[in-house]
């Protein structure tokens, strides 16, 4: 079992017992994290700052890097419909 945490206008954690995606992940918690395009890696409303828990985090696909590259995202920003965590997480948004 691991925890996913969420820090933003909202703030919450989900239990997971098995690889989540951030943004499933969000749901469970009763986090509204914007999802515009339907988790499809398009509209990048979904991004999220890893606070802490990166290394448990899965490797960053080509759409994924895509979009972020688009946004001019930071190292430490990801998109929570394209990543998935393993372990403990801690985001913010
Ligand atoms: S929901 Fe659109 S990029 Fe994640």
């Amino acid at each position: 079992m691991h925890t996913i945490s969420f820090d933003g206008k909202t703030s919450g954690k989900a239990e997971c017992d098995r690889e989540t995606a951030l943004l499933a992940a969000s749901t469970k918690a009763a986090v509204p994290l914007p999802h515009r395009c339907g988790g499809h890696a398009r509209c990048g409303t979904c991004i999220v700052t890893v606070a802490e828990g990166a290394d448990q985090l899965s490797e960053m696909g080509t759409a994924e890097a895509h979009v972020l590259k688009a946004l001019k995202a930071n190292p430490d920003q990801r998109l929570a419909c394209q990543t998935w965590a393993r372990g403990d997480v801690s985001v913010t948004y």
